[in-house]
């Protein structure tokens, strides 16, 4: 019984015993092993409630670097610098190739974030046709999710799926953003591409590059992500919680 109750105790963060959400059994109190109604045997059998899961949370990308097949070690530039700036081009194997690294910092576990292992999707809000540059024949891109450090480094040479020796890592999702596939997202999501589901993390970081050869024309898709109170929102995010 001790050992059950020290074991389910370690699975809560101590930072929420106390929290009000996480009503805590009373019988509960007597895990502390120097305690000596410990040993007895009375003690009732915890009835963890079920952990909350909180309200619907949105997390705005904290980064967006560009990736530049040209300058396989950049980081910095007036336009690698950016941090806000989504864009992706491809053309032929012969020609250079730039993609885009997102990342997202949302912070430890907590109560009024997101909960232990909880689910996290990726969206991305269309751009209004106003607001971006989109060309070529097949502008669909391949997101890729990958283990990064906050902040950390971002150059070519650290893009996945930058096609070493023909390997590719696994596709997270794919967004099909031609003209045709664009007015059905309008018209049936409000421009709102559910990308996929992850497990949240404090840290989560996907690569995005087009996932085609454009041929005789560009695959070039540019914008600029936008986050409230700037407006109209536009670009990436994560949501997770209740009513999302
Ligand atoms: C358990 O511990 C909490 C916090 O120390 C205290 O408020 C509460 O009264 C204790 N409950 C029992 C049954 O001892
Ligand atoms: C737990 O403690 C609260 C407040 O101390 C008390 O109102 C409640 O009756 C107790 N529940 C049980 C099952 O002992
Ligand atoms: C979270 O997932 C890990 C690995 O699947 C598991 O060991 C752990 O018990 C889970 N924690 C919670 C609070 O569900
Ligand atoms: C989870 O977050 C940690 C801390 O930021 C980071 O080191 C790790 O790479 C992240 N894991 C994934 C799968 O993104
Ligand atoms: C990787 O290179 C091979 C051979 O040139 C090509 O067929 C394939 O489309 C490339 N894939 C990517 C993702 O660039
Ligand atoms: C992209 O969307 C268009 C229009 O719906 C469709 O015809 C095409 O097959 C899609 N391409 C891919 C790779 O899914």
């Amino acid at each position: 019984m001790l050992t059950t109750l020290l074991f389910l105790s370690t699975l809560l963060p101590t930072t929420l015993t106390t929290n009000p959400y996480y009503p805590y059994p009373n019988g509960t109190n007597s895990t502390n092993p120097t305690s000596p109604s410990a040993s007895g045997t009375s003690v009732p059998t915890p009835t963890l409630s079920p952990i909350p899961i909180p309200p619907c949370q949105t997390f705005y990308p904290t980064d967006l670097r560009i990736l530049n097949s040209r300058y396989p070690n950049f980081d910095m530039s007036p336009l690698h610098g950016r941090d806000n700036m989504f864009m992706l081009l491809r053309q032929l194997p012969s020609t250079f190739q730039i993609a885009t690294q997102v990342q997202f910092t949302l912070g430890p576990v907590s109560p009024s974030t997101y909960s232990p292992n909880a689910t996290c999707h990726l969206h991305l809000a269309l751009p209004l046709t106003s607001t971006q540059t989109i060309a070529g024949p097949q502008p669909i891109f391949n997101l890729y999710q990958v283990a990064r450090e906050a902040g950390s480094l971002a150059t070519w040479d650290m893009f996945e799926a930058r096609n070493v020796s023909g390997w590719e890592p696994a596709v997270f999702g794919q967004v099909n953003g031609t003209a045709e596939a664009r007015d059905t997202q309008w018209a049936t999501q409000g421009g709102l591409y559910d990308i996929g589901p992850t497990r949240c993390n404090e840290t989560l970081t996907w690569q995005a590059g087009m996932a085609f050869d454009g041929g005789e024309e560009v695959n070039y898709w540019e914008f600029i992500n936008v986050r409230p109170p700037a407006s109209p929102e536009q670009g990436f995010r994560v949501v997770t919680g209740v009513g999302c």
